[in-house]
């Protein structure tokens, strides 16, 4: 084979009369200007070159194309475009086949649904996520794939932005075959001996007809996800063209949708949300360190919180010895946790044998000596000072030298707790979010004699895990609980003001929030936060505005939706306004001599954003949160808070 060069990320190789094309742009083979250009002139040389029968085109590396370049958009544009490079793709006169040799997501797709055939490595994964940076397909995709799968497997994957393992890709029909080592010569085979014709263009097929009941119902599903954002509405929209609609007008259609879509407002915040998600878990200076290694996983208390992270730490491979109390207790931790392992086998998540072999990696037992054989142990006990010292104590006679210790604290200052121990700079705080084998986030906590390897280690850990690590330093309630505690005060001010919870909710899931914040204070329970406000009651500023409506509900024994009244009444599982509530709030006003006055849904968003971006903005200069991305990707992944508006930093300006 003789190399051939046409662009710095674009180059080929002759095998026999078979055109060999790599694209080869570190990271994922993104569709940037450069390879675009780059497969034009390949394309450019095998139409006059007598010689090539039929081109390959494959990604170098693992991927064989992420999209495209997402860095690129917002800029001007550069021909040729995207569009135009998959239009001479589909229109080429010699044959040309995808060897799709790993993930092919958006344009990477569309880059080979216009190719004449697709093989694939069974790992590849293929899909649209489009919708995720908040745009659709625009070169292509929303009216070919309708055309080799059909409108409604069409919407279901590219509203949802699903993305999918080849092996369900070539079940569909967007994949003809899966190569199981030699991609490249399979191709090569299978362009040379077509049974199909050697030229399929998957643009002139004809969108296999279908029910209207199976198009609605995907579109439906899609769009109860969708919590008012515009692209997947817009891609079900276009989608549904494909089988009423020519070719060219569809695609002028879709790519006009989607230049609207990527500069607009939702593209961007989703953009902000991309990036900070990559950029999230890095820390300056701590590239160059290396992580311990972590193999057996301690988990002290098994209850909600522990339990949650053993499930955790065996679905990622981990050894697992938990502890607890008594024998009893121990006997209860264990099957908590098969309980969960038997919740992810029922939803599909795990097998049975998979979660034999789970259980064959967890011990729990109440003889905390076990934990002398653990890399890492955290400690998941009652949030309380003198308890967490005291085991931290214990542990330090009883752990290596070289293991280390996690605290998943809430409020308490794990400073306080690592100065009690003998070794401070092996201790970590890991802040997991219940349920804690579901839920991605998790703050990583630089303690103050926090050692880097020790931080890159839980980095690591975090990471293996499958979570979206967030740094912070310490303060009470770390990043999250902070902003969240901010957001509160000035939802239950606007309260105290006049505004009522049912108007706060509404407003907050008109904004995109899943549920309001008394929704969700019901739904979690406010006997907690009561026993934190009176243990605070002593040390509170007497000066400071102090609103007590959430301490009248809790005395009269609204504890939330499990005994079926909170901040709402719940009859078999519907929440309605309560006229109690209500009357209590009148009468916290009463009693303070306030007047109240009505809001907007504007004004009420406004004003909780400004809280949550003004706490921020304190969490950023004291150094507690390093970038606000990070702020904005705790509140979207651990509080409600929507993507698609980018985070309450992003909202509020801070970007
Ligand atoms: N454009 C530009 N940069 C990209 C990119 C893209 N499409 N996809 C990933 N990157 C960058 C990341 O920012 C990151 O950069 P960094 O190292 O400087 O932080 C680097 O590539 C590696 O990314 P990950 O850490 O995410 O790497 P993984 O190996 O974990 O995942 C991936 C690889 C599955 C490709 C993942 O990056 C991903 O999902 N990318 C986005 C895919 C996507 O949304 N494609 C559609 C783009 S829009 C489009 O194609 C429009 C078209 O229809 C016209």
């Amino acid at each position: 084979m003789s190399a051939l060069r046409f662009s710095d990320t674009v180059s080929a190789k002759l095998a026999d009369d078979i055109l060999v094309v790599t694209i080869d742009n570190p990271p994922v083979n993104a569709l940037s200007a450069d390879v675009r250009a780059g497969l034009m002139v390949a394309l450019d040389r095998a139409e006059v070159d007598k010689a090539v029968t039929a081109i390959i085109l494959t990604g170098a590396g693992s991927t064989f194309i992420g999209g495209a370049d997402i860095r690129e958009f917002g800029k001007p544009p550069v021909e040729p475009t995207l569009p135009q490079l998959v239009a001479r793709i589909e229109d080429f006169a010699k044959p040309i086949a995808a060897a799709i040799n790993g993930v092919a997501l958006g344009g990477g797709l569309e880059v080979a649904l216009a190719c004449h055939r697709r093989l694939a490595s069974p790992d590849a994964k293929i899909g649209m996520p489009e919708v995720k940076l908040g745009i659709v397909p625009g070169a292509g995709g929303t009216q070919r794939l309708p055309r080799l799968i059909g409108t409604a497997a069409a919407v279901e994957l590219i509203a949802n932005g699903r993305v999918i393992p080849a092996g369900e890709a070539q079940r569909l029909g967007i994949l003809d075959d899966l190569s199981d080592g030699a991609l490249i010569e399979d191709s090569i085979t299978a362009i040379r001996h077509a049974a199909m014709p050697s030229l399929r263009r998957t643009g002139t097929l004809p969108v296999p007809p279908e029910t209207s009941e199976s198009i609605d119902k995907a579109a439906t599903e899609a769009m109860r996800k969708a919590r008012g954002q515009r692209a997947p509405a817009e891609a079900i929209r276009l989608v549904r063209l494909a089988a009423t609609t020519s070719l060219a007008d569809a695609l002028a259609e879709e790519r006009r949708t989607f230049v609207e879509l990527r500069d607009g407002e939702e593209a961007a915040a989703l953009r902000h949300v991309f990036f900070a998600e990559r950029a999230a878990g890095k820390v300056e200076g701590l590239e160059k360190v290396s992580p311990r290694g972590i193999e057996t996983v301690g988990i002290v208390g098994t209850g909600l919180m522990g339990s949650g992270i053993a499930a955790a730490a065996l679905n990622a491979g981990y050894r697992v010895i938990g502890v607890e109390q008594t024998p009893e207790g121990a006997d209860k931790g264990r099957e908590r946790i098969a309980g969960l392992l038997d919740k992810s086998v029922q939803s599909g998540r795990l097998d049975a044998a998979g979660r034999e072999e789970h259980l064959a990696r967890l011990t729990v037992s109440a003889d905390a000596e076990e934990l002398a054989q653990a890399d890492l142990v955290v400690e998941a006990v009652f949030d309380d000072l003198a308890v967490k010292t005291a085991l931290f104590q214990r542990l330090d006679g009883i752990i290596r030298a070289d293991a280390i210790l996690a605290t998943n604290t809430s409020y308490l200052d794990p400073n306080v707790i690592a100065a009690a121990t003998a070794h401070p700079e092996r201790i970590v705080g890991l802040h997991f979010f219940s349920p804690a084998n579901i839920m991605r986030l998790l703050e990583v906590v630089n303690c103050k004699r926090t050692a880097p390897d020790v931080l890159a280690s839980a980095l690591a850990f975090a990471k293996r895990l499958g979570k979206l690590p967030i740094v912070c330093g310490v303060t009470e309630g770390f990043i999250g609980n902070r902003i969240f505690s901010a957001y509160r005060r000035e939802a239950e001010f606007m309260l105290e003001d006049g505004a009522l919870p049912q108007e706060i909710d509404a407003a907050l899931e008109a904004y995109g929030f899943p549920m309001g914040l008394f929704a969700v204070y019901d739904m979690a329970g406010l006997e907690i936060a009561w026993a934190r406000r009176k243990r605070q009651a002593a040390t509170r500023d007497p000066a400071a505005r102090y609103v007590v409506i959430a301490d009248r509900l809790c005395e009269a024994g609204r504890f939330g939706q499990k005994v079926g009244r909170g901040w709402y009444a719940y009859s078999q599982g519907r929440r309605s306004v309560d006229p109690e509530v209500t009357a209590k709030i009148e009468a916290a006003r009463k009693e303070k001599g306030v007047t109240p006055r009505g809001f907007t849904t504007d004004e009420i968003v406004a004003r909780l954003l400004r809280a949550m971006g003004d706490e921020g903005k304190a969490l950023l200069s004291e150094h507690v949160a390093a970038r606000p991305g990070d702020i904005d990707l705790v509140m979207i992944n651990g509080y409600g808070f929507p993507a698609h508006k980018g985070g309450p930093m992003f909202a509020a300006g801070h970007r």
